[in-house]
């Protein structure tokens, strides 16, 4: 299966950052990628980087509500993603979970809200510095992927994202057997190919490596996203399959 390359611009980027898509579309029609490539910046841009129109470079969300409309004030439901344009939508981030009390359940309903609207669910787990050095990293995941998978995910309905809290936008990253250690876990935990990507730190400098790992479907990529030039330098060293 081909690897995906995603950005999560999470709340950065205003108008004028589209140019930094249209820059990976730009490089990626001269260098096509063996790779899938979905930038999701804040939900103020999806209409205007889809109707930018930047080929080879899909546009995605970065959390929606469980219903298609309501009495939600601020929420957006995964049907208005979807009519803007987005192809799939992150839920259960780690800064979601951190920042906004969401539980493992809230997370799956999210998840199945992005299916009914037809988009792809980048489910999230990871887990903390306490949990990793308490032995705990492997129950916890496993644990979240239970709570927050729900039935009926599927290659194409649903991947993955590998994110352990203490690497993201720290600059640590585990070493390459715990990546490697903790994808098989998840692979085993799913028991299907729907795609695992690491996410946390990843940036040129260590983008080779950690795709080249076996059960690593991609990467979830936070600050390097953000710039044009880093991005695509990570996107030229996805493998041609996983
Ligand atoms: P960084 O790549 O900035 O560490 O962020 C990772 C992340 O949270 C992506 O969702």
């Amino acid at each position: 299966m081909r690897q995906l390359i995603a950005g999560n611009w999470k709340m950065n980027g205003l108008t004028e950052s589209i140019v930094e898509i249209a820059l990976m579309s730009r490089t990626l029609t001269t260098k096509p990628a063996h790779c899938d490539v979905l930038i999701c910046p804040p939900a103020t841009l999806i209409s205007h980087a889809v109707q930018s129109g930047a080929p080879g470079v899909a546009i995605g969300a970065q959390d929606c509500h469980p219903e298609p409309s309501g009495a939600f004030t601020g929420d957006l439901s995964a049907e208005m993603l979807r009519d803007c344009g987005a192809t799939a939508v992150i839920v259960g981030h780690s800064e979601r979970r951190q920042y906004h009390g969401e539980t493992d359940a809230l997370v799956a309903a999210k998840a199945s809200a992005a299916w009914r609207a037809g988009l792809t669910a980048i489910i999230c787990v990871g887990e903390t510095l306490l949990e990793r050095e308490a032995g705990q990293a492997k129950i916890i995941c496993k644990r979240q992927l239970t709570g927050s998978v729900p039935r009926g995910a599927t290659t194409t309905n649903t991947i993955i994202a590998y994110e352990p809290i203490w690497a993201i936008g720290t600059g640590k990253t585990p070493t390459n057997e715990e990546i490697s250690d903790m994808h098989a876990h998840i692979r085993i935990c799913l028991g299907s190919r729907i795609r695992i990507l690491y996410g946390g730190s990843v940036k040129p400098s260590n983008a080779r490596e950690i795709l080249s790992l076996p059960n690593v479907g991609g990467a979830l990529v936070g600050g390097a996203s953000l710039n044009a030039s880093e991005f695509t330098t990570i996107v030229e060293f996805s493998q041609p399959s996983s």
